[in-house]
C-alpha cells in the first residue's frame, strides 16, 4: 500500500490521503459501500463503478458460508467472482461474534459458530479468517477480533480486548508467513469498548505492533451508545492511531456521523445504513432524509433532489413515481440506492474538496444547517 497525506484541515483533524492499493487509488476520507454476500443489494458493479466508487466491503464469515473458498480459489479470488476490478476490502467475521452471538461460543482458539444451515459447529481462528481473507484476496484485509457490544460492561469488555490484541499477533504472523503481505494490507482493530482507559491499553499495544500492520481501524462502536461517548472515543482513538496509517471507523454511516469522524481525523468508513434505508424506502438528500412512502410524495412529481447527478435524479424519476412503487417493484430500491449511495460519496467528496480547499470548517457549518433544516 501507498499511502500520502495531500491536505490537512488547520482547525480541525481532518485530512485529505491518497491510498494506493492492489485495484488502484482511493481518496480520503471515503465512504465504503458494503456488498456483504459479494454484491451490493440492488446494484451491479457497472453500476458502482458508474457511480465513481472504488473501494467496498466483502464479509468473510459470509462468503466462507457461502459460495465457500473452493468457489471462490476457483473463480481466481473475489474480484473475479464478482466482476468489480476496484479496491475490496474484506471483514475478518469478527463482528459476527455481535451479530450472530447467539450461535457462537468464543474460546482463546477462535470463535465456535453453529452454522445457520446445518447447526454444524464451525471454528474461525484468527489464522483460519486469514486463510479465508487470502482465499477471497481483498486488497485489505482485518484482523479476526473478539468484539462485544458496545453496551457491554464489566469484565468482559477488558477480556474481549487483550485477545483482540492476541489475535492480532496471531493474524500479523500467519499473514506474514503466507507471504501474502505484499498484495494484502492487513488492518489492526482497537476494541475496548466505551472505557478510555482500555482504549489506550489497546492503543498502546496495537501501535506497538505498527511493522506488522497497514492500517487501524476503530471497532466496537455504533451499538446503541449515546453520541458523546461515541465521538469521545473516536477522538482518543484517532489522536492516538500514527499519522502515517489510514484510520478506519467500523459500521459508521449517518452523514452527520461521517462528518464528525473525519473533523475527529477518521479516513475510511463503512456501513449498511444507506443501501438498507434505500430499501425502506429512505432517500438521503442535503436537507435531511426523505421518507418517500410518506403520503405527501404521492403527487410530487419532482425528483428526490434536483441538483443530484446520480442517475435516478438526473432522469426524472418522481418522487411520486418512488412513493407508488417502493415497496413493490425492486426498481424502485435500485433507484434509491444510486441516489443514497451518490449522496454518501458526494458528502466525503465535498469534505475531500474543502478540506484542500481550506474551508472545511465552513462546509461543516453549511453542511449540518441545511441537514438538520426542516424543508426537507
Ligand atoms: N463492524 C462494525 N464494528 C466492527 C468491529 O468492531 N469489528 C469488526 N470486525 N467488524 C465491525
Ligand atoms: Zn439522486
Amino acid at each position: 500500500m501507498q499511502f500520502e497525506v495531500l491536505a490537512t484541515c488547520h482547525t480541525t483533524r481532518a485530512r485529505v490521503c491518497r491510498m494506493t492499493l492492489g485495484h488502484g487509488v482511493t481518496m480520503l476520507p471515503t465512504f465504503m459501500p458494503v456488498a456483504t454476500q459479494a454484491a451490493i443489494k440492488g446494484l451491479t458493479p457497472q453500476q458502482m463503478e458508474g457511480l465513481g466508487v472504488s473501494l467496498i466491503l466483502n464479509n468473510t464469515y459470509h462468503l466462507n458460508l457461502r459460495p465457500g473458498i473452493k468457489v471462490l480459489q476457483e473463480a481466481g479470488g473475489a474480484h473475479k467472482f464478482q466482476g468489480w476490478n476496484h479496491n475490496l476490502l474484506t471483514d475478518s467475521g469478527g463482528f459476527q461474534l455481535v451479530s450472530l452471538s447467539k450461535f457462537t461460543k468464543i474460546t482463546e482458539e477462535g470463535a465456535l459458530f453453529a452454522s445457520p444451515f446445518t447447526g454444524e459447529p464451525t471454528m474461525l481462528t484468527p489464522e483460519e479468517s486469514m486463510s479465508i481473507q487470502h482465499a477471497i484476496g481483498a486488497d485489505i484485509i482485518m484482523q479476526l477480533d473478539d468484539v462485544v457490544s458496545s453496551l457491554t460492561t464489566g469484565s468482559r469488555v477488558g477480556e474481549a480486548m487483550e485477545r483482540s490484541v492476541r489475535w492480532l499477533d496471531r493474524c500479523i504472523e500467519f499473514h506474514r508467513k503466507s507471504g501474502r503481505d505484499e498484495k494484502q494490507n492487513l488492518f489492526a482493530i482497537v476494541q475496548g469498548g466505551l472505557d478510555p482507559a482500555l482504549r489506550d491499553r489497546c492503543l498502546e499495544e496495537m501501535i506497538k505492533r505498527r511493522e506488522g500492520v497497514a492500517g487501524y481501524a476503530i471497532g466496537g462502536l455504533s451499538g446503541g451508545e449515546e453520541k458523546d461517548i461515541f465521538w469521545r472515543i473516536i477522538k482518543q482513538c484517532a489522536e492516538k492511531l500514527p499519522a502515517d496509517r489510514p484510520r478506519y471507523s467500523m459500521g459508521i454511516g449517518f452523514a452527520e456521523d461521517l462528518l464528525v469522524c473525519v473533523a475527529l481525523g477518521v479516513d475510511m468508513a463503512d456501513c449498511v445504513f444507506p443501501t438498507r434505508t434505500a430499501r425502506f424506502g429512505v432517500a438521503l438528500t442535503h436537507n435531511g432524509p426523505m421518507n418517500l412512502r410518506l403520503g405527501k410524495y404521492a403527487k410530487d412529481f419532482g425528483p428526490i433532489d434536483d441538483t443530484c447527478p446520480c442517475p435516478t435524479c438526473s432522469d426524472g424519476t418522481s418522487r411520486s413515481i418512488l412513493h407508488h412503487t417502493i415497496t413493490r417493484e425492486t426498481s424502485a430500491a435500485h433507484a434509491v440506492t444510486l441516489h443514497n449511495l451518490t449522496f454518501q460519496a458526494q458528502v466525503m467528496g465535498r469534505a475531500r474538496d474543502a478540506i484542500i480547499a481550506g474551508t472545511f470548517p465552513k462546509y461543516l457549518r453549511s453542511f449540518f444547517a441545511g441537514y438538520f433544516s426542516d424543508s426537507g
